[in-house]
């Protein structure tokens, strides 16, 4: 398919390509210009192989030597969570459009036909990790769940859990692939597939994705070490994870290190709670940065001071139904539901409509009741606030006190919030 972008400065055809491993070094090129990339090639490489080909797209532009590739994106399949089941999903990735491209269109090109590609492999649902968070609420992106990034002096007291102790195993090693994937994955499956998955989680769902977790970056500052992993056991079956990596800062003769936790997954609080015992006590250190956690996360609501960790919210996943209906009926529903939503979808015209959502704890119907029409509904939002609600970690009743969705039958915003909400923050242990 060609298409013709808005350049500027003149009219540049380009053409959306399918691409496959054999343009393995045209994309790294690529990709080394739009990422500036500090990573050794055999690194980069690797980084590649992780990906999926199956969705791997580009731009390709015409030139001398039969042209070149101006745009590239890839997703991974996998399903996560969502409350009461679970929703087969397209994570987005690789998002990149060479400098002296941008803004022409290519992006947009990429979407299209990205929603296109999960429309014929019938997956209802894209969400990514973003650079930036302005880019992709214009393609109809909801932010789905939050992390909250903490940065915690050494010894920061943490509430003791009621009870006995259970006897909790710990051991610090150097992290690898070899020693250490099965481990990671053992946590990682009853972590993502038990009855305490988080809506939103994520698995490292290709075997290169996980390789790249243990592989040790180049470090952007020479006193870090090398990673390391704490693992956990609670009677003798994995229980926890965490990987990080420390500095060796010294001032003024004394040590001033930063441990900062890559990654951290536990299966059950008194495995969670040692895990960060043991984190805030490393000797050497006197901060501890950890990675965006739900806002529920245990950690947080055993901090005796927040105030002293510098919380820093950030963005998390961001939510596309791109197969409304599907989507809706993919996921129960905490109280029953029988509302009509009217949904603006400016991109995807079959999601633009009055939608009958119907449902409960057991089972969920989403059905067209009419062609797009305000007043022929209980609530009017776009796709895109559809879809931050969509985990369960926002409230409807909070986009209709932000003047984002509006409310026709008053107290159709409560019984939505009631209907979606989770049991639990969405949020990851791992992002792609
Ligand atoms: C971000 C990037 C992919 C945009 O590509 P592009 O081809 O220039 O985008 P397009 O021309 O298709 O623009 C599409 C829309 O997005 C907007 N947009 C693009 N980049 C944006 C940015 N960084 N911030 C805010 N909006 C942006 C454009 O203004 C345009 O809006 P409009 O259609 O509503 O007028 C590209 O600049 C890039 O590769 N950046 C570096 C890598 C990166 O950040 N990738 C995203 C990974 S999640």
């Amino acid at each position: 398919m060609t298409f013709l972008s808005k350049a500027a400065d003149g009219i540049v055809p380009g053409e959306i390509v399918r691409l496959d491993a054999s343009r393995a070094d045209e994309i790294l090129d690529l990709e080394s210009i739009v990422w500036s990339s500090r990573f050794p090639p055999e690194l980069n490489r690797m980084n590649l192989e992780s990906l999926d080909f199956s969705w791997a797209i580009g731009v390709q532009v015409p030139g001398a030597g039969g042209g070149r590739l101006a745009a590239f994106a890839s997703a991974f399949s996998f399903d996560t969570p969502v409350p009461g089941g679970r929703v087969a999903v397209a994570g987005l990735t690789w998002v990149s459009v060479r400098p002296e491209f941008r803004r022409r269109g290519y992006l947009r090109a990429l979407m299209a036909r990205h929603f296109e590609d999960c429309r014929e492999r019938e997956v209802p649902v894209s969400m990514l990790f973003a650079s930036k968070m302005a880019i992709y609420g214009r393609f109809g992106y909801g932010l789905g769940s939050v992390g909250a990034r903490l940065r915690l002096p050494r010894g920061a007291a943490l509430r003791e859990l009621p009870g006995p102790a259970p006897e909790v195993e710990l051991r610090f090693e150097t992290a690898s692939f070899e020693a250490h994937d099965g481990f990671v994955e053992a946590v990682d499956r009853q972590a993502g597939h038990g009855p305490a998955a988080r809506p939103g989680w994520t698995g490292l769902v290709t075997p290169g994705l996980r390789q790249l977790l243990f592989v040790d970056e180049p470090p952007s500052d020479p006193r870090l070490e090398r990673g390391r992993i704490l693992m956990a056991w609670r009677e003798g079956r994995p229980s926890g994870y965490a990987l990080i990596r420390r500095d060796d800062g010294w001032e003024d003769g004394k040590p001033v290190g930063t441990a900062t936790v890559r990654a951290f997954q536990a299966v059950d609080p008194a495995s969670a709670h040692r895990m960060w015992r043991a984190l805030l006590d490393l000797d050497l250190i006197t901060t501890v940065v950890t990675p965006g956690l739900a806002p529920d996360d245990p950690l947080l609501q055993w901090l005796d001071e927040w105030r002293d960790a510098r919380p820093l919210l950030i963005d998390g996943e961001h939510v596309r139904l791109v197969d409304l209906p599907a989507a809706l009926e993919a996921r129960r529903y905490a109280a029953p539901v029988d509302l009509r939503l009217a949904v603006r979808d400016r991109l995807l015209g079959h999601n633009q409509a009055v939608w009958r959502l119907e449902g409960g704890p057991d089972g969920a119907q989403a059905t067209k009741a009419s062609d797009f029409a305000a007043d022929a509904a209980d609530v009017v939002l776009d796709v895109r606030d559809l879809g931050s609600l969509y985990l369960g970690g926002r409230s409807a009743v909070s986009l209709a006190d932000a003047g984002l969705l509006a409310e026709r039958t008053p107290g159709a915003a409560a019984s939505l919030a009631r209907a979606l909400r989770s049991d639990r923050d969405p949020g990851t242990a791992h992002i792609f």
